[in-house]
């Protein structure tokens, strides 16, 4: 099938103010008929921009409107949007096997992408454990260290984000997604401030019931783009080990190359037990991992039914789009881009941040400007939506617009994307002076 973008390293070009007419009448189709959880209608139905086409950095929409994306699409893009050797992987792969069985019969590219990540994670002794999806993975990890170490209790961090299954959820912090379910939720896990003085974890982990395993982002991603602490993370990797606790690495958003490093523990030379990755890992299709000490996995061992597993199981076109992607890593050298992006994020965005009185953080290609208030954040995504960039607003604070492109953005729709973003924000600095 051809696509009607021919190329992925372009400006902006809107056409018409976004949601256009075709993005509505199509949204309002799908509110009609989609459950009103997961439609694409947004909380307050406003309709929202209906996707026809991506390519590299830019997404077209369905009113012929071209955005840079500063989403790629929740980190899945790292490559970019329909990077032309993960197309060619999954169609050759197409040809075939499209569907294997799951745990019961391996087929190769499931077998070669388990040498591969094995041999790439900063794991010692590494297994591999494929699920479906982020928050699959971390259910794999969290039952895995229940299993090796025979305590119930896990150490999580706030704000922090593992996804939205039951496991998963008990260990995310926030609270709008945790309430309507507390009742189901494990009531064993402490939860102490991303960033805590290791002397105080310490202190709380003397106090708290048996906790078998911590569980972080090592750096906080959806919930606003936190940096811990220079040495924070080596820190509790020594602590974790001196009280026996499983450290788990939960690099969903941030591995493969996102913060600057292959993986963001590498930065302070931590070897997780356990370590999870998804998003960009499947180069565009559902792919997550949890790669850990061969030990730890031991208890899963038995003749007859797996424990944890899924129809889908290392699905054969998501391996083999992991495969090319985990060339791609290296080849396309994604940190050191990540890096070049950071500097020049920083650079073009800092001083204007600033006069409009807005926080800048970030790392890599993962940065978040905060917002006075919730409103605030989103109206600003809108402004930049309406100059063809597409940002997302939220965070733990509601009050965040994270940026998060493609790492193999070019020059050309990056600049065009920071000017409209440097240029949104010296609106805000007139608006406040007006
Ligand atoms: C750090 C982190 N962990 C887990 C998840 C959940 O992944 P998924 O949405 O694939 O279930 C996410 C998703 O944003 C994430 O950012």
């Amino acid at each position: 099938m051809t696509s009607t973008l021919e190329r992925g390293d372009l400006p902006p070009e809107i056409v018409t103010p976004p949601p256009g007419p075709r993005s509505r009448e199509l949204s309002a189709r799908l509110a009609a008929h989609e459950a009103p959880t997961v439609n694409t209608l947004g909380p307050r139905d406003e309709p929202a921009i209906v996707w026809r086409a991506a390519l590299g950095a830019n997404v077209l929409d369905v009113d012929g409107n071209r955005y840079v994306d500063l989403t790629a699409g929740f980190g899945v893009a790292a490559l970019g949007h329909r990077h032309p050797a993960i197309v060619a992987a999954v169609t050759a792969q197409a040809g075939e096997l499209l569907h294997g069985l799951g745990d019961v019969a391996a087929h190769p590219p499931r077998i070669a992408l388990a040498e591969r990540l094995a041999a790439l994670a900063p794991v010692d002794d590494a297994r591999v454990h494929f699920a479906i999806s982020g928050a699959d993975a971390v259910e794999i990890a969290l039952k895995v260290a229940r299993l090796a170490t025979g305590r119930p209790g896990l150490l999580a961090f706030d704000p922090g984000y593992h996804g939205t299954t039951l496991g998963a959820l008990a260990a995310s912090s926030r609270g709008e997604f945790r309430e309507p379910f507390a009742a189901w939720l494990r009531s064993d896990v402490l939860r102490l401030p991303f960033g805590a003085p290791l002397p105080e974890i310490e202190a709380m982990l003397a106090v708290a019931p048996p906790i078998g395993a911590l569980l972080v982002e090592p750096v906080v991603g959806r919930e606003g783009v936190h940096l811990p602490p220079p040495g924070w993370l080596a820190g509790l990797a020594a602590l974790a080990r001196r009280r026996g606790l499983l450290f788990v690495a939960d690099e969903i958003f941030t591995g493969l190359g996102r913060t600057g490093a292959r993986f963001a523990v590498e930065d302070e030379g931590v070897r997780p037990d356990l370590l999870c990755c998804g998003k960009a890992l499947g180069g565009g299709l559902p792919l997550a991992a949890v790669v850990g000490r061969a030990p730890l996995f031991e208890p899963l061992r038995r003749a007859g039914e797996a424990l944890h597993t899924a129809t889908f199981l290392a699905h054969p076109l998501a391996c083999a789009a992991a495969l090319a992607t985990l060339e791609l890593v290296e080849h396309e050298r994604l940190p050191e881009r990540a890096r070049s992006l950071g500097a020049r994020f920083a650079a073009r965005l800092a001083a204007a941040a600033a006069a409009a009185g807005v926080a800048l953080r970030g790392r890599g290609a993962l940065w978040a400007l905060e917002f006075a208030d919730g409103p605030a954040a989103r109206r600003f995504a809108g402004a930049l939506a309406a100059r063809g960039v597409l940002a997302l607003a939220g965070g733990a604070t509601g009050r965040v617009v994270q940026l998060a492109p493609p790492l193999t953005i070019d020059a050309r729709p990056l600049d065009a994307a920071l000017d409209i973003v440097a240029a949104a924000l010296a609106d805000l600095d007139l608006e406040s002076t007006r």
